[in-house]
């Protein structure tokens, strides 16, 4: 049994933020969600959070996640301090404890789970996940006997330069013993340079205590800056493409793509360069998505073709084309094999299967059916300055160019509205509409006093 201490109560000053630290945003979640999710898989028996700076608003942000218990640190006086506020509530306690820092956002499970599988397996009081940094500097360095068994952990600020050549550093990811750790937490003293309780003065007095090492080291990047912030997203979106590639689809310049890690996508799909998918999108497989497009909670149905568009809260049914240039949003939701081409808008609009809109329309709040043509230039008036109208428009109709329907209005199936109408009054099927001034020609006109011959 595991139960498990995210320490969250620093303000982060070097992010020179007003919001917490753990509240700054990774790839659309939290620092401190991504460390929630990270231990989720060891199905933890309890999750607790020590939080201090900002603690209201952190808990706020965090309030979906209900089995979250919040500890306050009111002071932060060391990361010792930090675990001795976990006392109480830990009382009759009796499993391990893993402790993460709410800033370590990319440590992967299968980590975690090899920290507890070592220290369970060697019945240790403690386990600490070590790493060895090219650059070392700011961590606490860590001295092992051959066995991996902890001798010392030297602060940075206190090591001497000998010890500074040692780059095994403590992560400050740890298993306890929580009856042997809490057994020694009241005895800890802030008798250091920084006047600080630190956690990692207990090694000393539990035995045995053991180091693992993190075959990755990127896991174990703390952020501490806006800059550290964008090299952990970097290394989240490596991960993601990643995983994304090795499961068959194919991303051409992967560098300018990004994708959620709440994404999915089928193999045998290109996406092209600086092309973003995000949110609850879901790929089918044979599409070819960019170059240059914004898909944000979409569904794209198989063979889809979207070129420099964006679409959000969307389904493109199997087949259709969409772009260049064309805007999707609001539950737009097309159907198979459809066009929706250059400079198109669709706003809480349906197209049934087969329809084309190829240039230049708007359509919002429309019901379209199939095998729908839609001229260069038709635009929907759906809104009247207070309210959202509709427009249905029936199968196999075709709209000239330029055509206007004034909404709420219905127009039936195989109507033919001739171009430059402007249509206010509904049309029955089988009819050809034309609404708009006709021609008028004077042969031989000019204007007064103006001679024969010049125009
Ligand atoms: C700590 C370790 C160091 C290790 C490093 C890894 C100690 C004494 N040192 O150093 O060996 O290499 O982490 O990153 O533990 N926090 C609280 N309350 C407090 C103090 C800190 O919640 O009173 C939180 C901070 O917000 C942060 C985490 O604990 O998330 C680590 O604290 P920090 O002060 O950054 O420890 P380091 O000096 O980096
Ligand atoms: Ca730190």
């Amino acid at each position: 049994m595991v139960a498990v201490a995210i320490l969250a109560a620093g303000r982060g000053t070097r992010m020179k933020s007003s919001l917490p630290k753990v509240l700054h945003s990774l790839g659309g979640r939290s620092l401190l969600e991504r460390v929630l999710l990270g231990c989720k898989p060891l199905e933890p028996s309890r999750y607790l959070a020590i939080v201090g700076y900002g603690a209201e608003r952190v808990k706020e942000a965090l309030k979906g996640w209900e089995s979250l218990e919040f500890i306050e640190q009111t002071e932060q006086l060391g990361t010792g301090h930090a675990i001795q506020q976990l006392l109480p509530a830990l009382r009759d306690y009796e499993g391990d404890l893993m402790v993460l820092n709410g800033d370590v956002p990319l440590l992967r499970p299968e980590t975690l789970e090899k920290l507890v599988y070592v220290h369970s397996v060697h019945q240790n009081a403690a386990t600490l996940l070590t790493a060895h940094l090219p650059n070392p500097q700011g961590y606490g360095r860590v001295f092992c006997d051959g066995d991996n068994r902890v001798q010392h952990i030297v602060e940075d600020r206190d090591c001497t330069d000998a010890q500074k050549h040692n780059h095994r550093i403590n992560a400050g990811v740890y298993c306890f013993n929580w009856q042997k750790l809490a057994a020694i937490l009241p005895d800890l003293t802030a008798d250091n340079d920084q006047n600080e309780y630190y956690l990692t003065d207990v090694f000393s007095q539990l035995d045995p205590v053991m180091a693992v090492d993190v075959e990755d080291y990127q896991e174990i990047m703390g952020i501490n800056d806006r800059r550290q912030l964008a090299t952990a997203y970097d290394i989240l979106q490596m991960r993601t493409k990643d995983d994304w590639m090795a499961a068959g689809v194919t991303l051409i310049d992967p560098g300018s793509i990004t994708i959620d890690d709440t994404v999915k996508i089928a193999p045998d799909t290109i996406i092209e360069p600086q092309t973003h998918l995000r949110g609850n999108t879901e790929i089918a497989s044979g599409c070819r998505i960019g170059p240059g497009s914004l898909i944000e909670n979409c569904q794209i149905g198989e063979g889809v073709r979207v070129l420099y568009s964006v679409a959000r809260n969307s389904t493109i049914a199997a087949g259709t084309e969409v772009g260049p240039y064309a805007h999707l949003r609001n539950a737009v939701q097309v159907g198979e094999s459809c066009r929706v081409g250059n400079f198109v808008e669709l706003k809480g609009t349906t197209l049934g299967n087969e329809t084309k809109v190829a240039h230049l329309s708007y359509l919002g709040n429309a019901t379209l059916g199939d095998r729908v043509n839609v001229g260069a230039g038709t635009i929907t008036a759906n809104y009247d300055g207070y309210k959202k109208h509709p427009t249905v428009i029936g199968d196999r109709t075709k709209t000239g160019a330029n055509s206007v329907f004034v909404a709420p209005i219905t127009i039936g199936s195989d109507v033919t509205i001739a171009a430059g109408s402007t249509i206010t009054k509904n049309v029955e099927d089988d009819t050809l509409a034309i609404a708009r001034a006709r021609q008028v020609e004077r042969k031989g006109w000019r204007m007064k006093g103006q001679p024969e011959g010049e125009n």
